[in-house]
């Protein structure tokens, strides 16, 4: 296991992005229903956010409800909301706690209304915290951000607001959901799954992957730790030589 003090503070990730799965399956290995996976993948995230809160991570972004979970049986997608309205209401002062401002990405309106309104009040509340900003994806999925903007871009080219020819990767990246966002620099997924399920397809073009087989109710910040550790191993070289980026480095 890696600790803190292993990790090179200067060069953290300023933002980090997880796709948390592998509820379902850590509860059946129990013998219970994949609901008791989702109540215990709780404590996963509270463990998950003080780790990255205390590290200085600038931004957590969690993939916690995607467009396509919508499609899961009615009873768990019932369990599921009322599990949210109740970790928002008894998480927020371990936010408050943690000076974590807290965020959310996705289709909000989507979300059954006491679910909507928990989640903007524990926005509210937290709106002047510094420290950390916790991004939930709810009812996110990238297809549907991705077409929202060019909707929202043909939209005001029709209107004359904006022309075509300043359509560019900064002017796309303003009309997502994640426009105020850096772009994650890690993306960690957890249960063994090695794909992305729709989770910020435009964001992560240059992100460093990677997937452990840790279940999310078993992920602590002593695994998040070794994710950063493995990423500040890597060589990012953003399509140039590995020569060409050693160069900049040393020319520092
Ligand atoms: C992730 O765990 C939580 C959500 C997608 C809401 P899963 O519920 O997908 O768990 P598995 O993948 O079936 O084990
Ligand atoms: C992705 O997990 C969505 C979230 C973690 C919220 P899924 O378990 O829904 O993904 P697939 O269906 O296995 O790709
Ligand atoms: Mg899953």
């Amino acid at each position: 296991m890696i600790n803190k003090e292993q990790l090179d503070i200067e060069r953290l990730p300023a933002h980090i992005a997880i796709i948390m799965d592998g509820n379902g399956r850590w509860a059946k290995k129990k013998g219970n229903p994949r609901v008791f996976g989702h109540k215990n993948g709780v404590a996963a995230v509270r463990d998950t956010v003080e780790g990255a809160a205390e590290l200085g991570i600038k931004y957590l972004t969690l993939y916690a409800f995607s467009t396509e979970n919508w499609n899961r049986p009615r009873t768990e997608v019932d369990a599921l909301m009322s599990l949210l309205v109740n970790t928002i209401n008894k998480e927020t002062k371990t936010l408050l706690d943690n000076n974590v401002r807290l965020a959310a990405i996705g289709d909000i309106e989507s979300l059954p209304s006491n679910v909507a309104a928990n989640l903007r009040g524990a926005i509210d509340k937290t709106k002047t915290n510094t420290g950390l900003t916790l991004v939930l994806a709810l009812s996110y999925s990238a297809r549907w951000e991705i077409i929202k903007a060019v909707k929202n871009i043909a939209e005001e080219v029709k209107s004359g607001k904006l022309n075509v020819s300043e359509i560019d990767n900064t002017t796309f990246s303003n009309y997502l959901t994640t426009k105020e966002i850096p772009d994650p620099e890690l993306l960690i997924r957890t249960s063994g799954e090695s794909r992305i399920s729709n989770f910020l397809l435009w964001q992560i073009a240059y992100s460093e992957l990677y997937f452990t087989h840790v279940l999310w109710p078993d992920f602590r910040r002593e695994n998040l730790y070794e994710a950063i550790a493995d990423y500040q191993c890597r060589e990012r070289r953003f399509g140039k030589t590995s020569d060409q980026v050693s160069e900049k480095i040393q020319s520092k």
